[in-house]
């Protein structure tokens, strides 16, 4: 028996995200324009750094709260107050390290083996993991693409959902299409959960990068606070702080313990020092997340006029969230093709590969990024097709 196939099949069997893969061809090439991640160009804000470093200065160097210390807890609960008009009370928030850790606690507290997690396609490939790594069984629902924009039949999605089924993953603005769900799509995925019975994972970490609104439709638009809904989000995005691995859930009351013990026999908790900088990102913010949001505009509109202009792209312009996904005329290997692209044009994009899809011939283009960089990248694109 070899070492490997010793291990737990469950883990041994996971599949290496596409993503990395590409990432790990070519991270180090010269001037590459990495648009493959979901990241932008900037650092974490100096005031953000600048309360993690008063922090440590100050001893805050030991074990902490498990569900975040009392002031970020209040932090969130003022800000969803502003950003979404609730008066939650701060105990339904539980601090976790990423948003991936939020959505691994939120899928490990409610699905394992036997179970199903219906989701919609394509979908970012973490999300899929997830499931597969707690022994549930991800059920794909794709998505419908026209250059009209994408969308989700919700007949096909509730036909999805059966006896086994104990969540609907429902990311909404969504990576990678940047589709972004109506409040009357939003109501009825609640509906059908509240009457079967079932919860709902709302991933709504793109919450606020919408284009044509200051927020998207949001499950807290709806909820009580008793629904089966737990909402997952991240620091990572709206602050430049990726890589600070630091989140949140925002959940019932009643299963406060069990977000506990999760953090507690994974991580212990959240540095004190982070949490003390997503603080004053949480108060001191805004401004500085306007400018990201008016950096991506301008970076998607310059992206996908270049794109359309060679007539050989097949895309919808994204509602939300910093992504393009999008199709070459004639490729059908994403995967392939995005290896040629970043051997060729140093832009290094994600292959469609990667998302569970029937639409893995899209690749996606993250453009939280200098407009000016973002121009830079789309005429090596434009260049290249010409040539094909
Ligand atoms: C849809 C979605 N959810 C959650 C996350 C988690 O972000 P992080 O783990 O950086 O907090 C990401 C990151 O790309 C994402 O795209």
């Amino acid at each position: 028996m070899s070492i490997l196939s010793s291990l737990r099949p469950g883990a041994a069997n996971l599949d290496e995200s596409d993503i990395v893969a590409i990432v790990n061809h070519a991270r180090e090439m010269p001037g590459l324009i990495p648009l493959w991640v979901g990241e932008g160009d900037l650092p974490t804000p100096s005031f953000i750094v600048d309360a993690a470093h008063q922090s440590l200065v100050a001893g805050e160097t030991f074990y902490t709260w498990q569900s975040g210390i009392p002031e970020l807890r209040q932090g969130l609960a003022d800000y969803h107050q502003t950003h979404y008009g609730i008066a939650n009370d701060p105990q339904r928030y539980f601090v976790t390290g990423s948003g991936m850790q939020a959505i691994q606690i939120a899928v490990q507290s409610l699905a394992g083996a036997g179970d199903e997690v219906v989701m919609p396609t394509p979908v970012w490939p973490n999300i899929h993991a997830a499931a597969q790594v707690s022994g549930a069984t991800p059920v794909h629902v794709e998505m419908d693409f026209s250059e009209n924009g994408w969308s989700l039949d919700l007949d096909r999605l509730f036909d999805a959902v059966s006896d086994k089924t104990r969540a609907i993953f429902f990311n909404s603005p969504s990576n990678p299409t940047g589709w972004t769900a109506s409040a009357e799509e939003i109501r009825a995925v609640l509906e059908f959960a509240r009457a079967r019975g079932i919860w709902i994972i709302a991933d709504e970490v793109y919450s606020r990068f919408v284009y044509d609104a200051d927020r998207a439709p949001s499950f807290y638009d709806i909820i009580d606070p008793d629904d089966r809904v737990m909402l997952v989000n991240t620091f990572s995005k709206n602050w430049a702080m990726t890589g600070w691995r630091a989140g949140w859930i925002c959940a019932p009351q009643e299963i406060g313990q069990v977000i506990e013990n999760l953090v507690q026999y994974s991580t212990s908790g959240v540095p004190v020092f982070t949490q003390r900088a997503v603080c004053s990102a949480l108060r001191d913010g805004e401004e500085f997340f306007a400018m990201q949001k008016q950096r991506a505009l301008a970076s998607r509109d310059i992206l996908c006029d270049g794109l359309l202009a060679t007539g050989k792209v097949r895309l919808a312009r994204p509602q939300g969230a910093f992504y393009l996904f999008f199709e070459i005329d004639g490729h059908v290997d994403s995967r392939d093709l995005a290896m040629r692209l970043v051997d060729e044009t140093a832009v290094g994009l994600s292959p469609g590969t990667g998302f569970y899809t029937n639409h893995s011939q899209f690749l996606r283009a993250c453009f939280m990024r200098d407009p000016a960089q973002i121009q830079v990248a789309t005429d090596r694109l434009v260049d290249w097709l010409s040539h094909q």
